[in-house]
């Protein structure tokens, strides 16, 4: 079987608590970004664009939208405060893709998003190829103002998901995928 077509097969999630160092470095986030990039993009409009949470001000970051959640929620219980807090920094880099659709005469709004989330399988992917593992996530602060404000999404902005990515610490498991048959319709001309 081709290299390229195993990679397809093989690639599942691990969970973002579970992706350890190494992440990758500058250059590799560079050919993450390039993949990302190279998407079917009908018109040509990049309707997508990505933020990067690297070293310190992803903690910095992780940090503070846990001050958000922690202020909306002074009930919580510490296992909970624990999971809230693991989001965003319990994985060596996430990248957060975005997508800012605008009315075109002949690209409607819905293949600008198709674009974008075409981009985000392209990092997923991309982060298999070079021996990572990612966990796709939105989770809450995708949907909160406030929250969006924190992370840098700018307004008319709308989060596909924050890609995260390191290094497996565990085997991957993987779960049940659909057959064939129940995916696919041949369609009959009578
Ligand atoms: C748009 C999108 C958002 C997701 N958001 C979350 C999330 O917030 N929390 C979560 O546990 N899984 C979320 N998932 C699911 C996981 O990324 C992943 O698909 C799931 O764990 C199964 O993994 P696999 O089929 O890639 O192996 C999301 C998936 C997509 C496509």
């Amino acid at each position: 079987m081709p290299d390229a077509l195993k990679l397809l097969l093989t690639r599942r999630t691990i969970p973002a608590n579970r992706l350890g160092e190494p992440g990758p470095n500058d250059e590799q986030v560079r050919s993450l970004i390039a993949a990302a990039s190279r998407v079917p993009d009908h018109g040509k409009l990049a309707p997508w664009r990505f933020i990067l949470y690297a070293g310190a001000d992803r903690l910095a970051a992780g940090n503070q939208l846990f001050d958000l959640w922690k202020s909306r929620n002074p009930q919580a219980d510490e296992k909970l405060l624990a999971l809230v807090h693991e989001r965003l920094v319990a994985s060596p880099v996430v990248i957060a893709v975005v997508c800012h659709t605008t009315i075109h005469p002949k690209i409607p709004e819905w293949e600008q998003v198709l674009s974008a989330a075409a981009s985000t399988m392209n990092l997923m992917l991309a982060a298999h190829a070079m021996g990572f593992a990612a966990q796709w996530l939105t989770d809450w602060y995708s949907y909160d103002q406030e929250a969006l404000d924190l992370l840098g999404v700018r307004e008319g902005e709308k989060v596909v998901g924050f890609i995260h990515v390191g290094t497996p610490m565990e085997p991957p498991s993987d779960r049940p995928r659909p057959s064939f048959e129940e995916v696919v319709t041949v369609w009959k001309a009578d």
